[in-house]
C-alpha cells in the first residue's frame, strides 16, 4: 500500500484532511525526497495533521514549513516543523518569508483554495523553487470550476486557466507571435501535469531545444522536379496560413510532401 495513504487510514495523531486518489499522485513525485536534507512548504496548515503526515513522510532531515492565516496553527509547531502566519494571497507577506525559508524542494498549496490565492502563492513562490527538480504541487484545483471559489468553465483567472497559459510557456521557443514569448517558466519548467484536482509543476534548467538528424536517408526529395506552380501553390499556402492565424481560425493542411519538396 501506498505509505502516504498508510499513514493517513491509520492516523490517530492530528487530523488530516485529503482527497484519497492525491496520494497517488504524491508519491509518485515526493519518494525521490524521501530521507533527503530538503526543505518542504505546505501552504494550509489547518489541524496540523498533514505537517505530521509528511514529517513521517520525508523523514528527520526534512525541514518542514507551514504556512496559514490562521494564528492558532502557530502552537502546532513541532521540532523542525516551523508555521508561519500570513496570507498566501498578500506577496509582501510571501517576500517577507522567503530569504528565511531559502529554496523549496517540494510546495504543496493547500491553502483557502481561490483562484488568487492559488496564482498569488505560484507566482511569488515558485521562482524560488529548488531549480534542479523541485516540485510545485496545488491541489484542490477543482475550485477553478466552482463559482464560490471564484471559478467557473474557462472563466479567465482561474487557476486552471492560468497553468493552460504555462502550458503555452513550456513550448514558447517555437513561437512565431510577439505574444508568446520565452519567459523565466520557460526556462525553469520541465513538466507541467494535469490530474483530476492537482497540477504539479517540475523544475529544471532547460536548454533552448535543438534537432538533428543522424542515420542514412532512405530516398531523397528532388525538388528541381517541382512544377513552378507547386512551388507557388506551396508559398500561398503559407501565406494563407498565417492571415488565418492572425485571425485565429482553423489552419489549412499544407501536404508534408510538398512542405518537403518546395524547400528548393
Ligand atoms: C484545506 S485546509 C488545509 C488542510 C491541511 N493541509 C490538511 O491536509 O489537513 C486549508 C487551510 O488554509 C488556510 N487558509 C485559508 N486562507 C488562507 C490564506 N489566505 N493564506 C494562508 N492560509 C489560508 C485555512 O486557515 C486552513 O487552515
Amino acid at each position: 500500500m501506498n505509505e502516504l495513504r498508510n499513514y493517513f487510514e491509520h492516523n490517530e495523531k492530528r487530523l488530516i484532511n485529503k482527497f484519497d486518489h492525491y496520494f497517488d499522485v504524491y508519491d509518485r513525485y515526493f519518494s525521490q525526497f524521501k530521507n533527503k536534507k530538503i526543505t518542504v512548504v505546505e501552504i494550509g496548515v489547518y489541524q496540523g495533521g498533514s505537517l505530521q503526515m509528511w514529517r513521517q513522510y520525508f523523514g528527520k532531515e526534512a525541514t518542514i514549513w507551514g504556512i496559514d492565516i490562521d494564528p492558532r496553527c502557530k502552537t502546532l509547531e513541532e521540532e523542525n516543523t516551523h508555521i508561519l502566519i500570513g496570507s498566501q494571497e498578500d506577496p509582501q507577506f510571501l517576500r517577507s518569508i522567503i530569504d528565511q525559508i531559502g529554496p523549496i524542494d517540494v510546495l504543496i498549496d493547500d491553502g483557502g483554495h481561490t483562484q488568487n490565492q492559488q496564482i498569488v502563492s505560484f507566482q511569488e513562490l515558485y521562482q524560488h523553487m529548488n531549480p534542479d527538480g523541485g516540485i510545485y504541487l496545488c491541489e484542490d484545483v477543482h475550485t477553478s470550476y466552482m463559482n464560490v471559489y471564484g471559478g467557473g468553465h474557462q472563466r479567465d483567472n482561474t487557476f486552471i486557466e492560468f497553468s493552460k497559459l504555462m502550458v503555452d510557456q513550456l513550448n514558447a521557443h517555437y513561437s512565431e507571435q510577439s505574444s508568446l514569448a520565452v519567459d523565466a517558466i520557460t526556462k525553469t519548467t520541465n513538466t507541467i501535469h494535469f490530474y483530476d484536482s492537482i497540477v504539479v509543476f517540475e523544475k529544471k534548467r532547460m536548454t533552448p531545444p535543438s534537432s538533428k538528424m543522424t542515420g542514412a536517408w532512405s530516398f531523397t526529395y528532388d525538388t528541381s522536379k517541382k512544377t513552378f506552380i507547386e512551388k507557388l501553390k506551396f508559398h500561398f499556402l503559407v501565406k494563407l496560413n498565417k492571415v488565418l492565424q492572425s485571425l485565429k481560425l482553423k489552419g489549412i493542411f499544407i501536404n508534408e510532401i510538398l512542405r518537403l519538396s518546395s524547400k528548393g
